[in-house]
């Protein structure tokens, strides 16, 4: 069942893995069918460098072990954070270093750098969970909520929280939030623990598609 997406499942979670976003076996992805609704996630406690797809386990919108052996310890955080937002299709969850730091200090991080506003942000900022012990109802609903402010989610003392419309993107974003956890870090360093210049909202609003650029009429390719 859904092998094509289990063995994506797999590759992004290798991936996250090998680029140092999740060590030691932490850490959890997971991808949502949409046609199903069933979520196809990575299994409790295993090393991603052997991981194989027919380990990924595949869940119900009510938790139910569908396929697969022993799921993620977080699977409820993923179920309620499909939940409360229906358009994502994929969750990458990582412990990667420098985002963790922030999380630990329950330090949102400010719109500083314009990139900023393609992750869907509330008050241009990158939100933080509340802490709530990890694999609990209370855990999963924190997440949720914050979720719905921003495709990128610090989670207090614990880790981050990363969501896309698939899983190639909620890949970059994961990888994306720890990049920019040290940009906002050296910021830091280098002004005396002082934030810079922050962007608001309005500012995020004001960028469109630049409209002097035209295509000619026979050109052709995409028509994206
Ligand atoms: P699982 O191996 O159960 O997914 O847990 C890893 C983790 O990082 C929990 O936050």
């Amino acid at each position: 069942m859904l092998e094509e997406l289990k063995e994506h499942v797999v590759r992004i979670a290798k991936q996250a893995q090998r680029a140092g976003l999740c060590k030691h076996k932490a850490g959890n992805v997971s991808a949502k069918d949409p046609e199903t609704g069933y979520v196809c996630i990575t299994p409790s406690g295993v090393d991603r460098e052997v991981l194989t797809a027919d380990q990924v386990c595949v869940l119900d919108e009510n938790l139910n072990v569908i396929e697969g052996g022993k799921p993620s310890s977080e699977s409820l955080m993923h179920l309620e954070c499909y939940k409360a937002r229906p358009d994502i299709n994929a969750i990458v969850h990582t412990h990667s270093t420098m985002a963790s730091a922030f999380a630990c200090l329950n330090k949102p991080i400010p719109a500083f750098i314009f990139e900023l506003f393609v992750f869907n942000l509330d008050n241009a900022t990158i939100p933080v969970a509340p802490y709530k012990l990890p694999g609990t109802t209370d855990l999963a609903e924190s997440v949720a909520n914050t979720v719905k402010k921003s495709d990128l989610v610090l989670m207090e003392r614990h880790g981050t929280i990363a969501v896309g419309k698939d899983l190639d993107e909620a890949y970059e974003n994961a990888d994306y939030i720890e990049e920019l956890a040290h940009i906002y870090y050296y910021i830091l360093t280098l002004n005396n623990g002082q934030d810079p210049k922050i962007f608001t909202e309005q500012d995020f609003k004001e960028w469109k598609y630049p409209d002097q650029i035209k295509k000619n009429e026979d050109c052709t390719g995409p028509q994206n």
